[in-house]
């Protein structure tokens, strides 16, 4: 039986990486159908398509439930918005899960940090729900904020509004905990800026909260954000589930992500109840597009997530044990990992590794 699964390049590095992955995933035996999409930037610079993110995308995914995706372009401050939101939003994927682990053989400051985050994925900043100065909707707010901030009324400014809800708090929340409690994990910490943004924060610590003691086997603490990013530098590895709003969770991801060797090795889903996008942490890391140089790592790892959602926890232990075994081995490292006055290898040239290594796994127990 092969898997369908709708698969999105994306743009940037997104066409080399997915390439490798799909190499990856092709030699472990399991049988998969692409069906495979465009979207994004560069998708619509090619074709002239009037939208970024094409509804037969999100019909496809809606269909097949599972998605592997690459990194998709957002334009910054101009433009469309971006649509990895869009997509999140659209098939209410409202839990991206981030596991941040030390693999042998990837350099890194620190050693067993193995921790997951979770990022509620629907609210907050990343709403979409902004004002600029000068349109209809920015007099009201306006109204509202001019009487803290009296230079409102002679600049020109903006308003972005962060909505908060208790259903999807506590969504987030729980998806976490049951997490911890299906996979042997012990603590949940609880990360916000409660004390500052006393409603919004507030509402999303309370549901957490309220949660939290439901799960009475599981630890349970709350933390500022700004308390866990020294934290997690000084004493990554004391960390273990982390449930954080849109935005502290986004940035906080490329922060553990630095723990554990960087952006080019950490996967990622985005999980909802009707479908999951699997797809890593990074972006489309223009600068070395189309140069053979990314680390495809990052997503074979989201891949070997899939594999693991789709019940082949086989092919994945595999899949992840040949990662391991070509990380370890040192002698295929690329551009972002391989240490000075060493000579990095290709993204395809790591891939095949990866196959070479999935064909005559490495004896050595990992
Ligand atoms: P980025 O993650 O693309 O790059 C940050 C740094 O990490 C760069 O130095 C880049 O070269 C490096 N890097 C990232 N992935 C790598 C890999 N696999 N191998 C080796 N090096 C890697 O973040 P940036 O530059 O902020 O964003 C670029 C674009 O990607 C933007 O348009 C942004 O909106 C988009 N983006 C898309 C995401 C998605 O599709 N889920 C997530 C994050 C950003």
């Amino acid at each position: 039986m092969s898997h369908i699964i709708t698969l999105i390049p994306g743009d940037g590095i997104g066409p080399e990486i997915t390439e490798a992955t799909v190499k990856c995933l092709e030699a472990t035996g399991v049988g998969f159908r692409w069906d495979r999409f465009q979207a994004g930037a560069e998708y619509m610079r090619r074709t002239g398509a009037p939208d970024p993110l094409p509804g037969e995308v999100l019909d496809s995914i809606r269909r097949n439930r599972i998605a592997l995706k690459g990194p998709l372009t957002t334009p910054v401050g101009e433009g469309f918005r971006s649509v990895n939101v869009a997509m999140r939003q659209a098939l209410d994927l409202f839990a991206c899960m981030r596991p941040c682990k030390n693999y042998p053989g990837i350099p890194s400051k620190y050693q067993d940090v193995d921790l997951v985050l979770f990022r509620e994925n629907t609210e907050d900043l990343y709403a979409g729900i902004e004002f600029e100065s000068g349109t209809e909707g920015f007099g009201e707010i306006n109204g509202l904020v001019a009487a803290h901030c009296q230079r409102w009324l002679r600049d020109r400014s903006a308003v972005s509004v962060k909505p908060i809800s208790e259903f999807s708090s506590r969504r987030i929340a729980q998806y976490a905990f049951e997490y911890a409690e299906h996979h042997g994990r012990r603590k949940v910490n609880i990360i916000h800026k409660a004390e500052i943004m006393r409603l919004s924060d507030g509402l999303f610590l309370e549901a957490a909260r309220q949660v939290a003691r439901e799960y009475p086997d599981i630890w349970y603490s709350d933390l500022p954000i700004d308390a866990i990013c020294s934290e997690l530098v000084i004493n990554p590895e004391r960390y273990d589930v982390l449930v954080l709003s849109n935005l502290f969770g986004d940035i906080l991801s490329d922060l553990c992500a630095g723990l554990v060797g960087g952006l080019g090795v950490a996967p990622g889903a985005n999980i909802g109840t009707h479908a999951v996008v699997f797809e890593p942490t990074h972006g489309s890391a223009p600068t070395i597009a189309g140069q053979d140089k990314a680390n495809p790592t990052a997503m074979i790892l989201s891949s070997v997530m899939m594999l693991r959602h789709l019940g082949e926890d086989a092919a994945a232990d595999r899949l992840e044990g040949a990662v391991v075994d070509v990380l370890r081995s040192g002698d295929h490292l690329t551009a972002d990992l391989a240490p000075a006055g060493t000579e990095p290898v290709g993204t395809q040239a790591f891939a095949s590794a990866v196959v070479a290594a999935l064909e005559s796994p490495s004896p050595i127990a990992r």
